[in-house]
């Protein structure tokens, strides 16, 4: 590895990968079945410091660097997919938004709510028509005395019915493009805030997608995050480090897959010996690695730099490309590895074929990505 991982960063990971092994792979398949939300196994999160690991210890939170982290989502991605996303969006946008822009009255109110996992977190960015292009957002937030009343409808918002807070982005002006987009926290019950349509998923099926309704929904003035205006920034800063998160989950699902053909290799007779004595598969164990290992290398090397407090968006953003569309590769190739069987449920790799599949898609698609990329390069004023 090109940087060394220190003993807590090490020490983080084995508790996390105990636990998840333990505790969450157990029920993973069953979730995946029922769409059971993994509400104890968050509960058990929030009491390991699981739900606010990069949040400061004053605020609750275990004040870790995103290099533990990633390390930690990266297990809980390997043991269930869909636990991890949850953890996922609110750690690295929720609870991140509220340290880099929130008051200190709203995060010693909030933030330990949320590091306790006795609320979670969702973030309400997407709407019908306006998803890769969030400056198209129509959902408007108007200020009426001490108060602002948000209408609008969110999409495919992750943990929206499960959640117990969201922050939500609307206009506060029409007129200013992305500068007149706002952030609110909504908290829940709110009488003006309704879950609308739940979608039925191909994977991650027991983490929650649903609409978010805002019919003139009321907010105190005191829970609108940041400036009037800086919605768009919190959401682009959050989806930086989100992004980070989805490299990790990436990385988890594909060494669950790459570890469950593996086994299936060593057990499997064909032709008179085990079918991990073919060379044809031994070349694809090793392409599985390898690239398992390259997306590592640039997951810990963005999330190293945000921990340097260096600009690390391409470097998300390259983390996010790359690492999404290896685990595509890895879990169908662990799926040809098991034959017919790994198109079965009575084997895991059919269900992280789909788990990971939409990780090319959430917290900004693969073009997406390239364009945030190229983008990046051609402003470079370093570059010629
Ligand atoms: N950090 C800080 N500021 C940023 C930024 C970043 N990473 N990216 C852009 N900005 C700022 C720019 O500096 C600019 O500010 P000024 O006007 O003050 O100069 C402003 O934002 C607008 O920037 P752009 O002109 O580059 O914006 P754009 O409209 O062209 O869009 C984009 C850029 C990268 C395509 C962006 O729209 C984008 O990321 N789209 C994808 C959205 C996305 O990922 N959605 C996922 C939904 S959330 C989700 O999936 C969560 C879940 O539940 C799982």
């Amino acid at each position: 590895m090109f940087f060394k991982l220190t003993d807590e960063q090490l020490m983080i990971q084995s508790m996390v990968r105990e636990f998840a092994r333990k505790e969450v792979a157990a029920t993973a398949a069953e979730r995946d079945k029922t769409k059971e939300f993994p509400a104890d196994n968050l509960k058990q999160m929030g009491e390991l410091g699981l739900m606010g690991m990069m949040v400061p210890v004053e605020y609750g939170g275990e004040g870790a660097d995103t290099v533990s982290y990633v390390l930690a989502l990266s297990e809980i991605a390997s043991a269930c997919a869909a636990t991890a996303v949850v953890m996922s969006v609110h750690n690295s946008i929720v609870c991140e938004s509220i340290v880099r822009y929130g008051s200190e009255e709203q995060k010693k109110r909030i933030l330990p709510r949320l590091t306790s996992a006795e609320i979670i977190g969702a973030f309400a960015l997407t709407e019908p028509h306006a998803g890769s292009d969030p400056s198209a957002q129509l959902a408007a937030a108007v200020r009426d005395g001490d108060d602002y009343v948000i209408n609008g409808t969110k999409r495919f918002i992750t943990t929206g019915e499960n959640c117990g807070m969201v922050i939500v982005t609307a206009k506060t002006d029409e007129a200013a493009g992305h500068k007149g987009i706002s952030a609110f926290m909504v908290e829940k019950p709110n009488p003006g805030l309704k879950v609308g349509h739940t979608e039925d998923k191909l994977g991650l099926r027991a983490s929650d997608t649903t609409d978010l309704n805002f019919e003139d929904c009321r907010v105190p003035a005191e829970n609108r995050l940041g400036e009037e205006g800086d919605g768009f920034k919190i959401a682009m800063k959050g989806l930086d480090g989100g992004r980070i998160g989805i490299a990790a989950q990436s990385v988890g699902v594909a060494q669950a897959a790459l570890d469950a053909a593996v086994k299936y290799a060593k057990g499997r007779d064909q032709f008179g010996q085990k079918i991990s004595k073919f060379q044809g598969l031994r070349w694809i164990i090793a392409d599985m690695a390898t690239e398992i290992e390259a997306a590592k290398q640039l997951m810990f090397s963005a999330a190293a730099m945000k921990d340097r407090g260096e600009k690390y968006t391409m470097q998300a953003s390259m983390a996010k490309l790359f690492a999404s569309e290896m685990v595509n590769r890895i879990t169908a190739k662990a799926i040809q590895m098991h034959g017919g069987y790994g198109f079965t449920s009575d084997y895991p790799v059919e269900r992280y074929y789909r788990d990971a599949r939409v990780f090319t898609i959430y917290e900004g698609t693969s073009e997406i990505q390239r364009i945030v990329i190229s983008n990046s390069i051609l402003k470079d004023k370093r570059k010629p």
